[in-house]
């Protein structure tokens, strides 16, 4: 079977200078010496002050951190993303209103909440940049309380961070899964250094200076062997950034039907997937079983729009009455993952886009 995914870390073998330096360090974690050097390291990839810069256990703890400290207290969240999101506000203690995404970005529909948010500052958007799209940080400026999850975007930060706002916070994923990935764990740009320390206070049980916690915070602090790996990951970041581009690129190339085709295919950045757009739901079934009846592994990532999950279907929906008509409904069940890894290798990229050219002829036939 060729699975949809297959993470690779860096080896022991690329690793192992931090790991030799924990074990003369003899620190673990509690924001040890490789915890501080990636933040560096971070910054300096970013080009923003590393004070700006927070590494958190995971991307869900981190946004979950941001929002708990963010003043707005009822989050707007798109209705078409992974849980960790929605999760991230309930676990906050804030409130959520779910909201429908855009047809074409599959991102937050501003259009909706603009007449509503840029009045109040009571309100924040969490808009989610899904599946390592690019993103700038413009489209939000009507904006006070924003947080960013950008998980899997960390090839792509927005060209124009320097205009980041003090009270916005960007979270980046560093799970297996996606790219520079270092097991789990999360890396924050933070509006500013004041709301960096209090992230990190939040992270450490809300610890600032002293055994007494001065915030009610959590463990989300990153190990320093997730720091091993994520520095190692982003020393090599150019092998890897190259062989996701490649594959995007050769992925573009392939003859197979263009309706299939997204708008994340005009990107050329480092991206973990391939993803690809059925006609409806009938299809996407059937070509799911086609695929796998070849050994081919896909998965609908995020397979239902969130207020179709039981536990979230309470939150209230921005405009109800368009509930029934919601474009994550449509993108949850037209939206398919295929292969895509490392080194996945052309020959495995060539047959699943055989497989897509095979597919589009037999229902021709069908019909
Ligand atoms: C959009 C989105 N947000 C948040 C997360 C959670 O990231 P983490 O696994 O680092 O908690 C994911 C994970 O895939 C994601 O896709």
């Amino acid at each position: 079977m060729l699975t949809v995914m297959k993470p690779k870390l860096p080896s022991l073998s690329q690793v192992s200078k931090y790991i030799e330096s924990i074990d003369s360090s003899r620190i673990y974690s509690n924001r040890g010496p490789l915890v501080i050097e990636l933040e560096s390291r971070y910054g300096e990839y970013f080009g923003i002050c590393e004070k700006r810069i927070v590494c958190v256990a995971n991307a869900t703890l981190a946004i979950q951190g941001c929002i708990g400290l963010s003043l707005a207290s009822k989050w707007y969240v798109p209705d078409y993303t992974f849980p960790a999101t929605i999760l991230a506000v309930i676990n906050s203690l804030k409130e959520v209103c779910l909201t429908d995404v855009n047809q074409e970005t599959w991102k937050i529909d501003l259009d909706l909440i603009e007449e509503i948010a840029c009045e109040k500052t009571e309100f924040g958007v969490l808009p989610v940049i899904p599946f390592g799209a690019n993103f700038n940080l413009t489209e939000y400026s009507n904006f006070e309380h924003i947080v960013i999850d950008a998980a899997a975007s960390i090839s792509a930060p927005p060209v124009d961070l320097a205009s980041m706002p003090s009270s916005w916070f960007i979270v980046f994923s560093l799970h297996a899964t996606k790219v520079l990935g270092c097991g789990e764990g999360a890396v924050v740009i933070c509006g500013n250094e004041n709301s960096a320390n209090l992230l990190r206070s939040w992270s450490n049980f809300g610890f600032a200076g002293s055994r007494v916690p001065s915030l009610v915070g959590t463990n989300a602090k990153m190990s320093e062997l997730s720091a091993a790996y994520a520095l190692t990951s982003l020393e090599f970041k150019d092998i890897e950034f190259a062989e996701w581009r490649s594959h995007l690129d050769y992925i573009n190339q392939c003859d197979y039907p263009s309706r299939f085709r997204t708008f994340l295919d005009l990107e050329n950045h480092a991206r973990p997937y391939w993803l690809i757009r059925c006609r409806d739901q009938a299809e996407i079934s059937n070509l799911e079983k086609f695929m796998f009846s070849h050994n081919i592994e896909t998965r609908r990532w995020w397979p239902k729009a969130l207020h179709e999950i039981d536990y979230f279907k309470h939150f209230p929906f921005f405009k109800q009455s368009e509930l029934n008509d919601a474009n994550s409904n449509t993108l949850a069940s037209t939206i398919l993952g295929l292969p895509l890894y490392r080194d996945i290798g052309r020959a495995n990229i060539d047959k699943v886009s055989n497989l897509l050219l095979r597919y589009e002829v037999l229902s021709q036939f069908s019909k």
